[in-house]
């Protein structure tokens, strides 16, 4: 199979004659060390909302567009370019956009002379106009010469001059100028002077692709983000979480600057440094970007598949910052602790920005969960309700046909048998008493968890404290067949929607048979097997917020990911709609024997929760386990497979902590011997 790189491919899509556009699209290429993703989301934004219906490819997820890229009706194609691989030169953009340019990616680049020669390959590349940014001093002494250069920002010789900047409680303001005279405002929002540079990058391309300033102004006012570029996780009268990608000291300099602009509050940061390279050659420069943090908690370095230097890790920063005088810095290695560190000094008033590109995103949604369910700071305990007062309360505000027990053992609720008790058990009777349960933790500070089939969890052995929900009601568990739809709710085993497909002979679900979950739960994990994932058959999905508020949208504009769904970190999955393809029973019926054959003769038929690690980029988890010579390790009663080795069954009595343990073993050896970084595929949950 022939291997094209990325930008390669990019670059021949925007010429290709095989897209909707009805002429050769004009391609907009935008480059930069940081903001690249913002600037070419804002630009398809204003495009699109304008009714141009571009063409665009960015390196982030914009709800607003659906998603990260697409194929438009009209005659543009946005694109960010990526400089990380010396592949700028492959783009021969219609028209250019370079924001900035330093010293990054020293694994690849000798020095910033050799990220500044790809630029200037790029910039040379450019049939039209290169739009550039007169503040950046590397960029401006690349482009100002350009005999169709057009500059931007805050510099006052910019053509597109942003004047008069003011930071906003929801982001920012600004005026423009151009050429001189004034064109007129923008709301952005969108804290931070970077952002507003960036906005008019997108002016200054938009205007010139023949918008006018007003339609452009109002478009960008609409603007809500990219995903983890400052994105709001939580917002309440006392306490706003904020995630944001940046892992450059430029960029963490940036954000935290953008970030003080939003109002006094106190910053508490946390941050995850990103390649082992970076931390080695701009660990000095790291050392001064966290100033505007107030209080600062520093994790492990996030690998990305390279391998470890000897002697650089999360502490060299954590050196840097004490050396440049930061007067509360703390290292925490494990990055799951990483959140109850924040959650200890985070008081009312606060801001907490977790950055960086890692996983770190994890901690996050976990900060975010818990400052939803009041486990912050001193709070944390204020819970006016006792346990009595719990049970009671929701016993009293639910139908009867809800079910509600205490201290349930979540041992008999997961295929892997172990773990302690949930505290409460939910199974709601329908989707009412579901937000009236949700409604009742979030204004009394009750956590709540909700669980699929149990067939992807793994329980602590202390049990969970708050609510742990399953929808297996009847009302979540019907499965319907409507032409070539199949209309399935949540508490619904994936089992029963293939057995629905076969009857209706329609073809395309196959591989989720022996899959043991729910629909919800197989949502929720884009969960997959035999090369084929969840979503490829979903088309529409119906949720419910932590608010209790309902919503459905075509699969189309949801983003997944191998084994993920992000939306689903902070909403609850109620249904999906099923597409099939018209087949005759026989070839169903064929195609299920051959994909139970294969999962008989490969996995094991103890108790599991199905495979523990997601399958690394490198190779699979079980093939690496096996040639580690893992298989058959055990620990309490938890073992490795002997079948498969992503596999660690129950031999009977195992506790979490055996099977946690086993884990820990794993990945230590995985990152010790082959420099892979093993991420879990199971939930884990409990205290
Ligand atoms: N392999 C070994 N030794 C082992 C296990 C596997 O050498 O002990 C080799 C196999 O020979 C094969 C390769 O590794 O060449 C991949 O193995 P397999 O085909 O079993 O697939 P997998 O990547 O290990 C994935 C899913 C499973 C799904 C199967 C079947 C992940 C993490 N796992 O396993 O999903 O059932 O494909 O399609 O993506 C689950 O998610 O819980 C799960 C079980």
């Amino acid at each position: 199979m022939p291997i094209i790189r990325r930008a390669r491919l990019l670059a021949a899509l925007m010429e290709s004659p095989f897209l909707s556009g009805k002429r050769p699209p004009a391609s907009i290429c935008v480059a930069g060390i940081h903001g690249k993703t913002t600037t070419s989301a804002m630009i398809a934004h204003v495009l699109k909302a304008c009714g141009r219906n571009p063409s665009f490819c960015i390196g982030g997820h914009i709800p607003s567009l659906g998603g990260n890229a697409a194929d438009g009706a009209g005659e543009f194609f946005v694109a960010e370019c990526d400089e990380s691989d010396g592949t700028l030169v492959e783009y021969a953009p219609t028209h250019s956009v370079v924001l900035n340019i330093e010293e990054e990616h020293l694994d690849y680049y000798r020095d910033l002379q050799g990220i500044l020669d790809a630029f200037a390959g790029f910039v040379e590349n450019t049939r039209g106009r290169v739009f550039f940014c007169a503040d950046d001093p590397n960029t401006a002494k690349l482009c100002e010469r350009h005999p169709r250069g057009v500059s931007f920002g805050f510099a006052e010789g910019a053509r597109y001059r942003v004047a008069d900047h003011r930071h906003t409680p929801d982001g920012s303001r600004f005026t423009v100028r151009h050429a001189g005279a004034t064109l007129g405002e923008v709301k952005l929002r969108l804290p931070g002077a970077h952002n507003a540079s960036n906005a008019a990058a997108a002016i200054a391309v938009c205007m010139t692709l023949g918008l006018k300033f007003d339609e452009i102004a109002a478009a960008l006012a609409t603007y809500r983000g990219a995903e983890r570029r400052m994105e709001v996780k939580f917002e309440s009268g006392d306490y706003l979480v904020v995630d944001d990608y940046a892992h450059h000291p430029t960029e963490l300099r940036a954000t935290l600057e953008a970030l003080r602009g939003l109002g006094p509050r106190r910053i508490i940061a946390a941050f995850q440094p990103h390649r082992y390279t970076r931390t080695k050659f701009l660990g000095r420069q790291f050392g001064a970007a966290f100033a505007g943090a107030d209080k600062l908690v520093l994790t492990d370095v996030y690998a990305a598949s390279e391998p470890a230097i000897a002697g650089v890790s999360g502490l060299t920063i954590y050196e840097a910052v004490k050396a440049a005088g930061h007067p509360d810095v703390e290292f925490e290695k494990d990055l799951d602790r990483v959140a109850d560190r924040l959650l200890a000094a985070a008081q009312p008033g606060d801001l907490i920005a977790i950055l960086g590109a890692g996983d770190i995103y994890k901690v996050a949604d976990e900060v975010a969960r818990r400052v939803r369910a009041g486990q912050v700071g001193a709070q944390a305990h204020q819970s006016a309700k006792t346990e009595d007062d719990i049970f009671n309360d929701l016993r009293a505000q639910l139908a009867p046909e809800t079910v509600l027990l205490r201290n349930e053992p979540m041992a008999k609720k997961t295929t892997f048998q172990v773990g302690g008790n949930a505290q409460f058990w939910c199974e709601p009777s329908g989707e009412d008493d579901l937000a009236k349960l949700l409604a009742y933790c979030g204004a009394n500070r009750v956590p709540f968890f909700v669980i699929g089939r149990g067939s992807n969890l793994l329980v602590r052995d202390s049990g969970v404290k708050g609510v742990v929900i399953r929808l297996a009601h009847a009302s979540f568990r019907a499965v319907e067949v409507r032409g070539e739809r199949i209309f399935a709710g949540a508490g619904a085993k994936l089992h029963d929607v293939v057995m629905a497909a076969r009857q209706a002979s329609l073809a395309g679900l196959e591989f989720m048979e022996g899959i043991p979950g729910s629909v919800g739960g197989a949502l929720r994990m884009n969960a997959g097997a035999m090369g084929q994932w969840t979503f490829e058959v979903v088309e529409r999905v119906r949720f419910m917020d932590y608010c209790g508020r309902v919503f459905e949208r075509p699969a189309g504009e949801i983003h997944y990911e191998y084994r993920g769904c992000p939306l689903f970190r902070d909403h609850i999955a109620l249904g999906a709609v099923f597409k099939g393809v018209p087949a005759s029973r026989e070839t169903i019926e064929n195609r299920l024997k051959a994909f139970q054959q294969k999962r008989w003769s490969t996995q094991p038929r103890e108790s599991s929760a199905g495979c523990v690690f997601k399958n690394p980029k490198e190779i699979p988890a079980g093939k690496l386990i096996d040639e580690l010579g893992l298989k058959g390790k055990m620990i309490g009663k938890a073992r490795i497979s002997e079948v498969h080795g992503n596999f660690i069954v129950n031999d009977g009595g195992a506790t979490a902590a055996d099977v946690l343990q086993l884990i820990e073993f794993v990945k230590r050896r995985a990152r010790e011997e082959r420099g892979i970084e093993l991420e879990t595929e199971v939930m884990i949950l409990g205290d």
